[in-house]
This record gives C-alpha cells, sequence and structure tokens, in this order.
C-alpha cells in the first residue's frame, strides 16, 4: 500500500509539472472593459477600453492573460477631436489589412455649454464618434499602425461600431441618436461602406435596426417616462458555423450597472440595410446571475477554442454592481447553440470552467 501510494504521489507531482490546467476562473482580467479578442494563427488577440490608447495583448491561452504581451497599437497625439475617451476598440482583418475601430471624443465628455444646451437631456457624449486605424501586413502583432480618419456618421454621436459583412458587402453597426442632439435612447444604425474607412450610404439612406423598446432594455428597468439612459449598443457580428444564420448580438439597458445584457438580433431577410430583414428576440440571452454574483453583463465579443470545435464568449461583467464603471472585469466562457440556430449563452460566473478545447 505505501508503495502504491508513494508511486501515486509521484505520478501526480509529474503531472503538475508537465500537463497545463485543466480548469480557470473568472475573470480573466481583472480590470477593463469591451473585451475584443480573436484568434490568428497560434495566438489569442485581446483588446479592450483603456481610454487613453489601444492596447493589442497576445497570448496562446484564451484564458491567461496575466503574463500576456502587449503593445500600443494607437497613442493619440493631444488636442484632436480623437484624443480622449478611446472606447471599445476592435480589430478586423479586411482585404488583407488590419482595421482598428474605435469611439474617441475630443475633450472627455465635456462639450462647452453651447453645444450640450441643445440636447434634451444633458449629453455628454454629444461627440463621441468612430476612428480608423490601419495595420499594414498580415500578422496583427508585427503590423505598421497608423491613424486613418473618421468613419463618417453625418456628425453625429456614434459609439461602439463593429464591421458587419454580408455578402460581398461591408456595413458599420454602431450605436446612434435619431438627431443630432437627442442624448437618449441610444440605438442601433446601419450604413453601408465602400471600404472600412469610408460611408458609401447617404444620411437619408442611415437606417435604425434596433431601439430600447422592451423593458430589459430600458434604465431602470422599465422606465416609462422617457427614454433616458436607455440603450442598445456594444453590437457584434455572430455567425452559426453549421447553419450559417446571421446574428448581431449587442447590449441593452446601462453599462454602469446590474441590468447590462446581451440582447439578440437576427438577419432573416437578405438585405441589413432594410429595418423589417431584422428580428429582434424579446428578452435577453445573457443576463445578470445574482446567484453567483455576476451582474452587468454585457459587450460580448466572440472567438473559438484552440482547436476550433467549440464557441467561446468573452464579456465584461461586476461582482460588485453598486460602483459602476470601475468595477467591471473581462470574462470568457463557452457557449452553445440551440437547435433552431440560436445562440445558447450560458448563466454568467465565476467557474471553475474547463478550459478551451485543445488549450
Ligand atoms: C471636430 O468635431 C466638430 C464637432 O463634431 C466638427 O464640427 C469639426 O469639424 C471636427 N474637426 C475636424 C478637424 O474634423
Amino acid at each position: 500500500m505505501t508503495k502504491n501510494l508513494a508511486f501515486a504521489i509521484l505520478v501526480a507531482v509529474g503531472t503538475c509539472q508537465h500537463s497545463p490546467q485543466t480548469t480557470f476562473t473568472n475573470p480573466i482580467l481583472d480590470t477593463g472593459a469591451d473585451p475584443w479578442m480573436f484568434r490568428h494563427d497560434d495566438y489569442y488577440y485581446l483588446t479592450y477600453t483603456n481610454n487613453v490608447n489601444v492596447k493589442l495583448f497576445r497570448s496562446k491561452s484564451l484564458t491567461q492573460w496575466s503574463d500576456a504581451e502587449s503593445k500600443t497599437i494607437f497613442q493619440p497625439v493631444p488636442g484632436m477631436n480623437y484624443s480622449t475617451d478611446i472606447w471599445a476598440p476592435e480589430i478586423h482583418q479586411i482585404e488583407g489589412r488590419w482595421w482598428v475601430i474605435f469611439t474617441a471624443d475630443p475633450r472627455n465628455d465635456s462639450p462647452p455649454p453651447e453645444v450640450e444646451m441643445w440636447c434634451e437631456y444633458s449629453c455628454p457624449a454629444v461627440h463621441h464618434r468612430m476612428y480608423v486605424v490601419v495595420g499594414m501586413g498580415n500578422d496583427p502583432w508585427t503590423a505598421q499602425y497608423q491613424f486613418q480618419g473618421q468613419l463618417e456618421t453625418y456628425d453625429q454621436f456614434a459609439i461602439d461600431g463593429t464591421y458587419f459583412r454580408h455578402g460581398d458587402h461591408l456595413y458599420h453597426i454602431y450605436s446612434c441618436w435619431y438627431r443630432k442632439y437627442d442624448g437618449w435612447p441610444a440605438n442601433l444604425c446601419i450604413t453601408k461602406l465602400s471600404n472600412p474607412y469610408t460611408t458609401a450610404s447617404r444620411f437619408s439612406e442611415r437606417q435604425i435596426i434596433s431601439v430600447p423598446e422592451y423593458a430589459w432594455e430600458k434604465t431602470p428597468f422599465g422606465r416609462a417616462s422617457n427614454d433616458r439612459l436607455s440603450s442598445n449598443e456594444g453590437p457584434q457580428q455572430l455567425t452559426n458555423p453549421t447553419t450559417g444564420q446571421e446574428f448581431l448580438i449587442y447590449s441593452a439597458a446601462r453599462s454602469d450597472n446590474r441590468n447590462y445584457c446581451l440582447g439578440q438580433l437576427e438577419l432573416v431577410g437578405e438585405d441589413p440595410m432594410n429595418p423589417s430583414d431584422w428580428r429582434k428576440h424579446p428578452y435577453p440571452v445573457f443576463y445578470q446571475n445574482p446567484s453567483e454574483s455576476a451582474f452587468g453583463v454585457g459587450h460580448a465579443s466572440f472567438t473559438t477554442s484552440p482547436d476550433g470545435s467549440e464557441d467561446w464568449m468573452v464579456y465584461h461583467g461586476m461582482k460588485d454592481p453598486t460602483n459602476g464603471w470601475s468595477a467591471r472585469t473581462i470574462r470568457a466562457q463557452k457557449f452553445d447553440w440551440n437547435d433552431d440556430g440560436t445562440p445558447n449563452f450560458p448563466k454568467p460566473g465565476y467557474g471553475p470552467y474547463q478550459v478551451p478545447n485543445g488549450q
């Protein structure tokens, strides 16, 4: 017995030294919001909102980021319209280049009073716009990044923009207001692009494909009197790899409290610029889980396990929902698909969970 036990301990110690971890816990990063992760060749790449610049991180592991390499790929010069509040960066490979799309504004969310006075409610975000940086080269790590310019949104509020690809066409989907000085609600708008930095459709062709209409898209929950703090934002394209169904997963309600959640649009027609070709799910598809102290979960992006067999979501959430934006941390979980082809997101939590297949 003693000899067998000793042997077993030896084997166990050997296993610990040479095998990678089989589980992980959330969060995968202790601070940060609006995570955007993708896999390219043998690496995962991650960027997220840090307010001051765009940093790119890379790791061989989807869930291990504490010792990841990092580099700054965009540092704005001061005094420009895009110098502050750098939010929600994403990096897409389109036609052989890396396109960094992000939100920025000129002066830390504080427009002059003679601009702000036009808004129906307070609207510090009135000067937020979308901007593009391009990276030349096939490898996102060694690519040479340079500022490309603004992505036109008709000189109106625009945040959380993403590229949406359908057929041969490229679209910009972003969080928008109906009119220049609305303040609220924040809707989802779509415009057509002729390339990743050029809007091809006129203002009259801009379409609103989602507004915060349900109780869970408003803040506070079910707010009846007006649309203040009611948001649709953080849109992300998600394609069912088996059926080809196209989804737009977005964030709803308000990012600084427990009710932030994910909503779902499905493209059920042929034309993303036709609002009636989108079908909205009447309930949130990913939302707070108080029994595990997982609150304010949203702004997801999507990637796969190293062997490509599993779909993973990377999102932010809060353990303490009472302290606003600074409480957000970055998390990852596996998700599946329902029989009707829609994504089946898990309940948010902290694990431990199995690491991605092949990690
Ligand atoms: C900066 O933003 C303001 C307000 O949107 C706009 O009127 C102005 O043309 C912008 N400046 C440049 C150089 O784009």
